[in-house]
């Protein structure tokens, strides 16, 4: 019974599915029992040594599951409850969290860049079949009876950051949006534009089904940068050049063609996670002088966050379903790794049920 099956970490393209300990619940906690959950492609980063976590952990960060335990201190939920947690897990109580903050949480003192993204990364995470969630009372969201656990696995993370890098940009009604990649990060962005109101949403990439479904999340207009000057062709669409640019890949080409492409005073929402050196071309940004904006999002986390993107699939402004193509238990997660990691067979998001 104190035993549980769980996807642990143990070095580069090398995770095993194995017997571990079943979390214990402290003042504070919860343990849910975890009903669904997905891979990240931050995973595969992890997994190909790219992103450095400890040998031993438990990987995942994106939770359904019903609460079975509750630690001292949590109030307001009950044992049985369905839940989703954000991958993201603020304290609620630090001064990046007061500040608005909260993924760059300092668990219950000042600020930590990137503090809030725990689950998988600094703790155990959601590929397992039982989960402690810390700050329970600041992070658990319950799931309303008439949603399916498909339905709001991918708010825990994709959706939240990619509706995020439409909201950090400013989208505003009759806004033109271009968004850089259409990976699942990239469509959620495309979709977030929509629900902001955008008027002209460009999705670009080359993979030709994912442009397909950039179309079916809310992109009026899709090209493929093999096939076109992408910024030629956003600034003839646009006329001097687009309102919004969200970069959801975290590349140099990407998020310089997003710059390219602004329109002067025009707004860069970076989402990618970037390595080695970026460099900013003084001609991409008008010298310095182009009264651009630059903002860069961690995904927002925390029950406030997770009841919210709920809502929005609970009222049909959004369908995320289609992203989910492919679905493994968890004592096949290697295979879903592979699935997901080499782009097989059309694959967007795969659920893995424990
Ligand atoms: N900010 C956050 O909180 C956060 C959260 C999760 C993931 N991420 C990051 O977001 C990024 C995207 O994640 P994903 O899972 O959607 O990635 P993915 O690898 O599944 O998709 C990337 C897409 O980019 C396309 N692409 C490659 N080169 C391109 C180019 N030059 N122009 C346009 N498109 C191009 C590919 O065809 C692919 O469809 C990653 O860097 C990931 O680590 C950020
Ligand atoms: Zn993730
Ligand atoms: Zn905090």
């Amino acid at each position: 019974m104190d035993k549980m099956k769980a996807c642990v970490f143990h070095g580069e393209n090398d995770i095993r599915v194995e017997e571990v300990a079943r979390p214990t619940c402290g003042a504070g906690d919860a343990i849910i029992r975890v009903t669904l959950t997905t891979i990240c492609g931050t995973d595969l980063h992890i997994v190909r040594g790219e992103y450095r976590v400890k040998p031993g952990l438990i990987i995942g960060h994106e939770p359904v599951g019903v609460v079975v335990e509750l630690g001292a201190g949590v109030t307001g939920f009950e044992i049985g409850d369905r839940v989703l947690v954000g991958a993201i897990t603020p304290c609620g109580q630090c001064l990046a969290c007061l500040s608005g903050h909260s993924s760059q949480c300092g668990h219950g003192h000042g600020y930590e860049a990137i503090g809030g993204w725990r689950f998988g990364n600094t703790i155990n995470g959601a590929q397992a079949e039982f989960l402690l969630v810390p700050n329970a009372q600041a992070n658990l969201a319950k799931i309303p009876d008439e949603l399916t656990d498909e339905q709001v696995v991918l708010l825990a993370d994709i959706a939240s950051t990619g509706f995020s890098g439409a909201e950090s940009g400013g989208v505003r009604i009759g806004d033109s949006v271009v968004v850089f990649a259409q990976g699942p990060i990239g469509l959620c962005a495309t979709a977030g534009a929509r629900l902001m109101g955008a008027s002209l949403i460009i999705g670009i990439d080359s993979d030709e089904n994912r442009l397909t479904m950039s179309r079916r999340m809310g992109a009026d207009v899709t090209l493929n940068f093999r096939n076109v000057d992408a910024v030629a062709e956003i600034k003839r669409l646009t006329g001097s050049g687009a309102d919004v640019a969200i970069e959801a890949l975290g590349e140099q080409a990407t998020f310089e063609n997003a710059l390219r492409c602004l329109r002067p005073g025009g707004t860069l929402s970076s989402l990618g996670v970037y390595s080695g050196k970026l460099q900013m071309p003084y001609d991409a940004f008008a010298a310095g002088l182009g009264d651009h904006r630059i903002v860069t999002t961690l995904c927002p986390g925390g029950k406030e966050r997770m009841r919210r993107l709920i809502e929005v699939v609970r009222h049909r402004r959004v369908d995320l379903t289609p992203l989910i193509t492919h679905r493994f238990s968890l004592s096949d997660i290697k295979e879903g790794y592979r699935v997901f990691g080499e782009r097989l067979d059309g694959v967007l998001k795969v659920a893995i049920t424990p």
